[in-house]
């Protein structure tokens, strides 16, 4: 909390450190209410130029109990302490520092440092959550090789572990215990971790590449740990595959993740030792649907892969997230696209980019993929650092082919292996392997803002086809002006009958570079506008642009019904067929806001792609499954999220009403189509997270979801109630739960019946509660005044981050018409709970403040409520960096 102002840092302010932390030496004293820590600092002065200049730790929060130069202690006149840092003036040039300081991990609810969850102790560093630890240079570009001691109770903290591997474990007299453990990487603080507790363990082993034995341990609460095998099975293949794909070796002789159930983030990848939300490590068929197995495969597969990519290769600077985030997340995205279906994959990616990234950066706190300032770093983990950055080194490797992105990869690796780097380092190395000129496309690291590419076509029998491109980018905060980007484009042309007209014969011109890679085109696209001729081909050609999504634009081509369908249906990139299926929906959304009835062309596609699912069964078993997948995320209307940001300015009950008459529509008149794929879709065989299990089940569900809308009456409750009779797992009976709570034709006696008896069962299990809260908190039906009903339910508990995102996130993020209720009774309930949340949990917080800062893009009195809620919290005092700096940018 700060009294003054909160000031911003920039990037143009970095200044390398003042000294080097050689060696870091801790020991923790585990003691119920104090902490004590013991920190040996081996210091040494980073150049002769630094001679006069005092070494300031940062720490926050500590209470310093002694200082000590090479083992002479310190008067208190011999150093400066303030709120935020101990300044240490006059050192030798070499020497250690020794500092005793107590901490209350007991009565930290904000989750950053040490902190306890339950039983156990448990940290969480980065950013810059170490100075909370212990008096520390808690910046990346300081790296350090760390040896930590833990003393505690034996019987209470069976359990204790840290970075690297075990040195020794020893009881001692008083029945208390102490390990060390040992970490030769050298690693900056907030890779650092520590964990404490009587946990159960599951292990397993590892033999890498060039033969070395690693063993592998997942921790959790015992009544956890036969959750945790789906997360280790994860694991081994993403080891695996690293090395296959990354030619990435694991170097330690463990590794290990503990479960965790308070946790504000997904997971973290501190060096050998991950702590993981309970949410995103835990999966059994009763406990997980089968998007939260994704997820845990995503995520496991993602914090390994720092391994390298953050942690032995890691940031100069919190300016420079995205080079570890933002290239993690495109190593897990290809992990999951070579475990899964690459077409859905990707198509579940572009969906959130356009939902979420792209409503970021045309809103007020827009920045760019490399920020060049902020107030709290915490709140700079965001979409356009890690999603819109895992496109920017996608677009890389579009740039360069895959080949030379390999060798981009390895040559950043071995050069920078040990070092803290810039996004800069990155694309210098990919520089360095390829003949092409990257210079420009750096602007995808400076400039905010979603480019806008303007499209058009013509086709004559003299010329052939010429496509004209220009493109565009919009204002962002701090930023009027953008130069031109270098935007890799990858077209496909098909035929009437969809096979694809690029070959040999085929002549291309173009103002700007083009190459043709098997069936696609790849242009360059460098100025504002370029246009591209293709001759020697017979007929009009069907365009299917931005093939794969080669680029996070967006696209403005104009082209009817009838040539969009006849895309959705033929295109062979399964990208680019869901893309314009996206397109016409849309478009047919934004009409239904003053038309009422459904277009024909929209009906008869539909119509037409269950008919492709259900011909599926004659297809070999992969095709099949990947064209189940594709279906699936076909026959689902884009949901609120993506219509507003395409949208915009947003008529909130149109677009809704406009949505849901559309399903509607679509339900009544194809219910004999929806039966008949519900009932081709039924299980036939026992839960599997498997290709053919989860595309089955997501055919299954949606016809389900369709039925719910279509049916009435005890048609409807028999059909829901019997699929969640012969449910074995959760994604069917959460199916049930969902289509329950949001249907307008059922008895409420059923509703109720049926929310007790899914909590009565599965109370226990935290996680699946946590989906009863969230299936609930979006219910159409549910209003502010029912959502604070809720979170008076004996399992809500609103110093778990899980719980506090299952109800209050849910209902801000999915339940549209209640945040949005034109009386602001759901503003003003995210306003409280930012309030409340500030005090205890500001990161926590901040998140909550997010979806109230897009006031200009709704319309009329919305706007006035939002800000009144806005000024309400910016008025509060002991206002938290982090809410200060999201409320105060979105006023301004
Ligand atoms: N390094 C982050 C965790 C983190 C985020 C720590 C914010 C501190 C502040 C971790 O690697 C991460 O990115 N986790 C993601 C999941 C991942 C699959 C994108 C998360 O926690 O959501
Ligand atoms: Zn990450």
């Amino acid at each position: 909390m700060k009294e003054a102002e909160p000031k911003a840092i920039h990037l143009k302010d970095y200044e390398p450190p003042t000294h080097r932390i050689e060696t870091t030496d801790l020991t923790f004293d585990l003691e119920s209410g104090t902490t004590t820590v013991t920190s040996r600092l081996k210091v040494v002065r980073a150049s002769a130029s630094t001679e006069d200049v005092p070494l300031v730790l940062d720490g926050q929060e500590l209470k310093l109990v002694s200082v000590a130069i090479d083992g002479v202690e310190l008067g208190s006149n011999e150093y400066q302490l303030n709120d935020d840092t101990l300044t240490l003036p006059d050192l030798p040039p070499t020497c250690e520092v020794q500092i005793v300081n107590q901490i209350h991990p007991e009565d930290n609810t904000a989750l950053e440092g040490l902190y306890k969850s339950r039983t156990m102790y448990c940290t969480q560093c980065e950013a810059q959550g170490f100075r909370k630890i212990t008096y520390y240079q808690d910046r990346p570009d300081v790296l350090s090789v760390f040896t930590t001691t833990i003393i505690a109770d034996a019987s209470e903290y069976p359990v204790l572990l840290s970075n690297g591997n075990l040195r020794s474990d020893e009881l001692l007299d008083d029945g208390r215990r102490k390990v060390v453990w040992a970490d030769p990487f050298p690693k900056p603080s907030y890779l650092f971790a520590l964990v404490a507790g009587d946990l159960a363990l599951l292990s397993d082993e590892f033999t890498t590449c060039s033969g070395r034995n690693v063993t592998l341990e997942i921790y959790s609460e015992s009544h956890n740990i036969e959750q945790c095998h789906y997360a280790m099975d994860v694991l081994k293949r993403s080891m695996r595959w690293d090395e296959e794909t990354f030619g990435r070796e694991y170097d330690l002789d463990i590794f290990m993740i503990v479960a965790v159930e308070d946790f504000n983030m997904g997971a973290m990848e501190n060096k050998g030792l991950n702590v993981f939300n309970t949410s995103c490590v835990l999966a059994t068929r009763d406990t997980a649907t089968d998007q939260a197995y994704q997820r845990v495969e995503a995520v496991v597969a993602h914090e390994y892969f720092h391994n390298w990519s953050g942690n032995r290769v890691t940031c100069r600077d919190w300016f420079q997230l995205s080079l570890k985030e933002g290239f993690t997340v495109f190593r897990d995205a290809e992990f999951s696209s070579d475990m899964n279906s690459r077409t859905v994959k990707r198509i579940e990616d572009v969906n959130r980019l356009r939902s979420v990234q792209f409503a970021e950066d045309s809103g007020p706190l827009a920045h760019p993929v490399r920020p060049d300032s902020y107030i709290e770093i915490s709140n700079f983990y965001t979409p356009t650092v890690y999603e819109k950055g895992a496109e920017v080194v996608r677009m890389l490797q579009t740039i360069v082919g895959q080949d030379d992105f390999r060798r981009g990869s390895d040559l950043y690796f071995e050069r920078h292996d040990g070092q803290a780097v810039t996004t800069d380092d990155f694309c210098n190395a990919m520089s360095a392997v390829t003949p092409r000129n990257l210079d420009q496309f750096q602007r995808w690291y400076e400039q905010a803002g979603t480019p806008q590419l303007t499209v058009d076509s013509t086709c004559t029998a003299e010329e052939g086809l010429i496509v004209n491109i220009a493109q565009a980018c919009p204002a962002t905060p701090g930023q009027t002006e953008k130069l031109p980007f270098h935007i890799p484009i990858c077209i496909g042309l098909l035929d009437d009958a969809g096979n694809s007209l690029i070959g040999a014969e085929t002549a291309l011109q173009s103002d700007s570079d083009i190459e043709i890679r098997q069936d696609t085109l790849v242009l360059h696209l460098r100025s504002q506008a370029t246009n591209l001729t293709v001759s020697g081909i017979s007929g009009t050609p069907h365009v299917s642009f931005l093939r794969g999504f080669s680029a996070p634009v967006k696209v403005n081509y104009p082209r009817d019904s009838a040539e969009l369908a006849f895309l959705a249906l033929h295109d062979t990139d399964g990208f680019a067929a869901w893309d314009v299926l996206q397109t016409l929906l849309v478009r047919e959304i934004e009409r239904l806001q003053a038309a009422s009835t459904v277009s024909p062309v929209v009906i008869d596609l539909f119509d037409a792609l269950i008919r492709r699912a259900l011909d599926c069964a004659e297809l070999d078993t992969d095709s099949r499954n990947e064209q189940r997948f594709l279906l699936a995320a076909m026959l689902t209307i884009p949901d609120e999220n993506y219509l507003f940001e395409q949208l915009s300015p947003v008529d909130v009950d149109g677009v809704c009403n406009a949505r849901d008459s559309l399903r509607q529509t679509l339900a009544t008149q194809l219910q004999t189509q929806w039966q008949s794929l519900y009932t081709t879709n039924t299980a036939g065989e026992p839960y599997s997270p498997d290709a053919s299990g989860m595309s089955r089940r997501g055919l299954n569900n949606i016809a389900l979801d369709y039925l719910s809308l279509a049916l009435d009456g005890t048609a409807l409750s028999e059909q829901l109630r019997s699929h969640y009779d012969d449910a074995d797992n959760l994604t069917d009976r959460r199916a049930v739960l969902v289509a329950t709570v949001n249907s307008k034709n059922l008895d409420p006696a059923f509703k109720d019946r049926l929310l007790a008896e899914f909590y009565d069962r599965w109370r226990e299990e935290a996680l699946v509660v946590n989906l009863w809260f969230s299936a609930q908190a979006s219910a159409r039906d549910c209003t502010a005044e029912k959502l604070s009903r809720l979170a008076e339910h004996p399992a809500f508990d609103l110093r778990n981050p899980n719980k506090v995102r299952a109800v209050y996130t849910a209902f801000a993020n999915f339940n549209h018409r209640n945040f949005h209720a034109p009386d602001g009774s759901g503003y003003e309930l995210m306003g409280d709970m930012v309030i409340t949340m500030n005090n205890q949990n500001p990161q926590m917080a901040a998140a909550l403040a997010k979806p109230l800062t897009r006031w200009r893009r709704y319309q009329g009195q919305r706007q006035q409520l939002l800000q009144k809620v806005l000024k309400r919290i910016a008025a509060c005092e002991d206002l938290s960096t982090d809410v200060y700096e999201v409320v105060n940018k979105s006023l301004s």
